[in-house]
């Protein structure tokens, strides 16, 4: 297990931190393991009673990492799940989770903001999924919350499109609250995190719950959309993508 995910509990804030920055915060399997079995424990135990993620100073994630996607694209294998127990996870979760932005949040980095209850970003974030540049498809039930959230024409234009949003952007479609400077991004993030720790917890439960609906056409969606990913990871578009990516600059 490595150090790329970081994890601890205080106050009844459960803090996982993506700590990869020399990788941008690239997401491995071993991380998506990580931060699943983190989000378990929350939704499990009651001494975690609100999540916060959090990145790099001036990164947030540059999303899955593609030498992992190159693997899958060269062996044919299916590798490993990691990515969708995490996923699960974030859709399943009980307890409020709140995200901390600085920097770029790629592909799942933007993706998995769409599950959070509360985000803050610096006024130099920006999010982009380039999926279909990338030979892909939408994933983490994004196809669906996505055009829920900020409606079918900013969702496509993010979504399908690939175009970058900046921190205005993202608050304008829904999917961020706030905005400050990026040295005060993770004090605001942990400031909501404790204070929804506070709370009476049933209450906040129920409360969250009734807000977020039922969530499991966004599951089923999920694993819709998986198929078409783990299929399209093989094609030769995605291929020729994930090539030109680990051969930049060479
Ligand atoms: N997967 C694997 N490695 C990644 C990565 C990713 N998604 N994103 C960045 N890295 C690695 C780079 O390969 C590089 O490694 P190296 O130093 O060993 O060569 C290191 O992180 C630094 O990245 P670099 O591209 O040099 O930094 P940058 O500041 O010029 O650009 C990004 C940063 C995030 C804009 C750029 O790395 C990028 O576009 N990454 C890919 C994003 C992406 O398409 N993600 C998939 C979404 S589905």
């Amino acid at each position: 297990m490595s150090n790329d995910i970081e994890t601890g509990i205080v106050d009844g804030v459960m803090t996982i931190r993506l700590n990869r920055a020399h990788k941008k915060n690239a997401i491995t399997s071993d991380m998506y393991g990580q931060m699943a079995k983190a989000l378990e424990h929350s939704r499990t135990h009651a001494d975690v009673r609100a999540c916060l993620l959090l990145g790099s100073p001036g990164i947030f994630t540059a999303g899955n990492d593609i030498a992992d996607f190159l693997a899958v694209a060269m062996t044919g294998q299916r590798g490993s799940m990691a990515v969708f127990d995490f996923l699960k996870e974030i859709i399943k979760s009980e307890k409020p989770i709140v995200a901390g932005v600085d920097g770029a949040a790629i592909g799942v980095g933007t993706t998995m903001l769409m599950h959070c209850d509360y985000v803050v970003a610096s006024d130099r974030s920006t999010f982009r999924t380039p999926f279909v540049d990338l030979g892909l498809v939408p994933e983490a039930g994004s196809s669906l919350i996505g055009p829920r959230i900020m409606g079918h024409h900013r969702a496509f234009e993010l979504l399908a499109l690939g175009e970058e949003f900046t921190a205005e952007d993202a608050k304008s479609a829904g999917f961020v609250n706030r905005i400050y400077s990026s040295g005060a991004v993770e004090e605001a993030a942990m400031t909501v995190a404790r204070k929804l720790a506070a709370k009476p917890p049933e209450a906040l439960l129920l409360s969250r719950n009734l807000v977020r609906g039922d969530r499991e056409d966004i599951l089923i969606r999920m694993e819709e959309e998986a198929e078409i990913f783990l299929g399209r990871l093989k094609s030769d578009e995605a291929k020729k993508a994930f090539m030109a990516f680990m051969n930049r600059g060479k």
